[in-house]
């Protein structure tokens, strides 16, 4: 059985994989195309849970699981970034803070405010976690570097900068599993909370005016759900828990279109991630997956029970190009390439109403 805690992971990880698709002929599209290319962001702000977290925040008991997390949480961000141009990912925020010699050069090109296990309420997280930053904290830490930046650079630079600058914002897992954690048998999102409004609409008066925002993925479907207690038969996602994604998203699709209509300037770009997953799990052949339940690395049903750990010898599957899961949270690197390159170039189907490379061109 998958504990809470696993899942926990599961969730917010899976966001990561489901990130991608519309494929090989973006990929083509896009290497050919260099005159296509979306000019580059001023910077990149980044917000959200451990699928954009890059590893400043992390309680030690976490080390483990984030160890090997970073690795492919890093590679969906590295290959987003490098779309746009960008040597390599924003630096995370305590990292530029205990950096001092190399602050300024940093702050400008961009921060990563994302803690793992965070949710948009302020309580999400805490008692598996302990120390995360969650949504509301995170937009705090950017109004302090808001400052730093305005020191530097003045506030009518700030504010030029900040216009042109993309705010990545993937959250919403790891809530919407505390709420199935303390709430057994919810089977729908009936209470209305405008944390992620209140949050949004705070970045936008520091500035922000781009936003990338990555939606909840099908939670119920990846290896540790279909081996968890929620689940009946691991061929099948976990259907209770998909529907709270997919109400997630309609939330997060109507807030946007609300919030874009009432503040001038506000654009957006809101990639699929439910979609992304579905489409792949309907036909992974086509994207060139063999095995879409299944993790490459781990031991237990499914190779979904335990992690990919070496003192638990693990099985090891025999070719992970043709495997999504790498283990039973995390995707591979496969995927995470495919994730991002539908983030930046993908159709309507995957990210609206613009994709990310359209973003940048605004
Ligand atoms: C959550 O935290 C933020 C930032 O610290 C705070 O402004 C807000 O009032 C808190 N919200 C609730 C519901 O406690
Ligand atoms: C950034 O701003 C905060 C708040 O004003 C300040 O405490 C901190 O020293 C500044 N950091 C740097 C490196 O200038
Ligand atoms: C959840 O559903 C189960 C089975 O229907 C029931 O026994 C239990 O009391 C319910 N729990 C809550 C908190 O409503
Ligand atoms: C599990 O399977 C049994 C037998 O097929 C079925 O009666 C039951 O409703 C299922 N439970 C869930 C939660 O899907
Ligand atoms: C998305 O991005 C690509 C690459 O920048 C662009 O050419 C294309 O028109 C966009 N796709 C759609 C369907 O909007």
């Amino acid at each position: 059985m998958a504990k809470a805690a696993d899942l926990l992971l599961c969730v917010s990880s899976f966001s990561l994989l489901v990130i991608f698709h519309t494929s090989l002929v973006v990929l083509v599209a896009v290497t050919n195309a260099d005159d296509q290319v979306a000019p580059k962001p001023a910077a990149i702000f980044i917000f959200g849970d451990s699928t954009v977290d890059v590893g400043m925040h992390q309680p030690m008991l976490l080390y483990l699981f984030l160890v090997v997390f970073f690795l492919y949480a890093c590679i969906v961000l590295h290959y987003a970034v490098r779309l746009f141009r960008y040597k390599r990912s924003p630096q995370p925020f305590l990292y530029s803070l205990n950096h001092q010699s190399t602050f300024k050069r940093d702050i400008l090109q961009g921060v990563n405010f994302a803690s793992g296990g965070s949710g948009i309420f302020n309580q999400t997280g805490k008692k598996d976690y302990g120390e995360v930053v969650p949504l509301g904290d995170q937009v705090k830490q950017f109004a302090t570097v808001r400052g730093n930046i305005t020191e530097l650079i003045g506030l009518a630079a700030t504010e030029i900068m900040f216009s042109k600058s993309l705010f990545v914002i993937s959250i919403g897992s790891n809530d919407l599993f505390e709420l199935v954690k303390w709430h057994p048998n919810i089977t729908s999102l009936a209470k209305d909370d405008d944390a992620g409004s209140v949050n949004t609409i705070d970045l936008y008066n520091l500035g922000a005016r781009k936003f990338g925002i990555i939606s909840v993925p099908p939670i119920g479907c990846c290896p540790a759900a279909r081996v968890g207690p929620k689940s009946n038969d691991s061929s099948v996602c976990v259907e209770e828990l998909n529907n709270l994604a997919s109400t997630f998203l309609a939330k997060t699709e109507d807030l946007l279109q609300k919030l874009s209509s009432e503040l001038k300037g506000l654009v957006y770009s809101l990639g699929n991630a439910y979609e992304m997953t579905m489409s792949i799990l309907e036909d992974p052949l086509a994207f060139g997956f063999k095995d879409t339940q299944s993790a490459c690395c781990g031991s237990g049903k499914l190779n979904g029970v335990f992690p990919c750990f070496f003192l638990l010898g693990p099985n090891l599957c025999p070719n992970r190009r043709e495997v999504l899961f790498w283990d039973l949270y995390h995707p591979t690197e496969y995927a995470s390439e495919l994730a991002a390159l539908t983030l930046y170039g993908g159709g309507t189907r995957y990210v609206t109403p613009i994709n990310f490379s359209q973003l940048g061109w605004l």
